[in-house]
């Protein structure tokens, strides 16, 4: 089985070809990834070498390229995207050329080629928000409202690919999943952001007023539910992807990281809010667990504990990818707030 995996140098991409190469023996994966601020084929030096892996430096909005590259796979894996939700309030352009157009080329050139399955790595975002006192949790046919540019562009991808399986009998899969944390996670998102910014001697900023709600899910949790996917899931079907455990503000996890970095709380600094702020996630995963037998297998305090330590234990990495073009990022998005 030969896997077309896009954006496989970013955070889930990177950790799912490490656990797919780990748990399956017989598999190829052809990595096609732009490698933008967000990609870094440092996230996946421990398989260099692995004769079952290839790397190609590609856009997945170029046509010819992506025909090329994705010739003689059988499942296309599209984790590729601008994915930062800050970046799509400042920039939102690119979130539609790669989220929408990008999608659209590979699905076009996945039609054309014939490929066995295509797989869409969405997030729950589609769907919008929940209110902090309503106890509502999305399932897969709950309406989709999406509310910043970045959410807009998955949900037009999403729509996309249901319509090429509907219009042209295209054989896909998609799983709409929570926030991940884990190991490569480009340190722009809360937890990465908060953890290297402590070891740096820094504040974490809060968005005010810091009662958000976000549903952490552990990466290879997500990535195991992708593989089940794969290999069981139903054509045209949709799964989400959740860890369902208890609710966790964004004060609590940035307290929650002081704790185990044994810092105290006056590191918070809350600043402006993110326009638009969805104030909850909240995912319903019966579905892949009832069907799939999915169970996330991480627990969240444990391994939050386990990623701060990665975090203490790679300096080298994201001292690397904190420097250049982040320190210009950072120095925008914060400094008025
Ligand atoms: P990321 O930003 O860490 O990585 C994105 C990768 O895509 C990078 O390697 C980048 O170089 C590549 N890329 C961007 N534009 C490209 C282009 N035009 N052509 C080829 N490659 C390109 O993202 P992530 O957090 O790993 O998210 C991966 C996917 O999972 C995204 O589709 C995202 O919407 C989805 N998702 C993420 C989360 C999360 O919590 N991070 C949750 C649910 C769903
Ligand atoms: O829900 C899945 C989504 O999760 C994915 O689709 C996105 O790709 C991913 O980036 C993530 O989106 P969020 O906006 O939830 O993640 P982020 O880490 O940016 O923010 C998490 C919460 O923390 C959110 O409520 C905003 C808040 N926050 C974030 C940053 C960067 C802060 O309070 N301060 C910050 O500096």
């Amino acid at each position: 089985m030969k896997l077309f995996v896009t954006g496989g140098a970013g955070f889930i991409g990177s950790n799912f070809i490490r656990y797919m190469l780990n748990e399956h023996s017989d598999i190829e994966i052809v990595n096609f990834d732009a490698l933008t601020y967000a990609g870094n084929l440092e996230n996946l030096k421990e398989i260099d070498g692995d004769g079952r892996y290839r790397f190609v430096k590609g856009d997945i909005c170029e046509y010819e390229h992506v025909k090329s590259a994705m010739q003689g796979c059988d499942i296309v894996v599209h984790f590729a995207a601008e994915s930062h939700v800050d970046r799509s309030i400042t920039g939102p352009a690119v979130f539609v050329r790669t989220n929408v157009i990008g999608t659209q080329v590979l699905l076009n050139v996945a039609k054309e080629l014939k490929v066995q399955r295509f797989h869409h790595v969405s997030t729950d975002e589609v769907y919008g928000m929940i209110e902090l006192d309503s106890k509502e949790e999305w399932v897969e046919d709950s309406p989709y409202n999406p509310r910043s540019p970045y959410a807009a562009s998955k949900a037009a991808s999403d729509h996309l690919v249901r319509a090429y399986h509907i219009t042209y009998g295209l054989p896909i899969t998609i799983t709409n999943c929570s926030n991940n944390f884990g190991p490569y996670h480009f340190p722009e998102k809360l937890i990465p952001l908060a953890v290297t910014n402590i070891l740096e001697g820094k504040k974490i900023p809060i968005y005010k007023p810091g009662n958000q709600v976000r549903d952490w899910l552990y990466v290879t949790d997500h990535c195991r539910a992708i593989d089940l996917v794969l290999e069981k899931g139903k054509i045209g079907e949709t799964y989400l992807v959740g860890s369902q455990h208890r609710e966790y503000t964004n004060l609590e996890v940035a307290r929650m990281i002081l704790k185990i970095l044994g810092e105290s709380e006056d590191k918070i600094e809350m600043v402006g809010d993110r326009p638009g702020h969805d104030v909850k996630y909240a995912i319903n995963a019966s579905k892949i667990r009832r069907e799939l037998g999915w169970e996330p297998e991480h627990d969240f305090e444990d391994w939050l504990e386990k990623t701060v330590q990665w975090y203490r234990d790679n300096e080298d990495w994201w001292k690397r990818v904190k420097s250049g073009e982040y320190q210009d990022y950072y120095k925008k998005q914060y400094s008025n707030r």
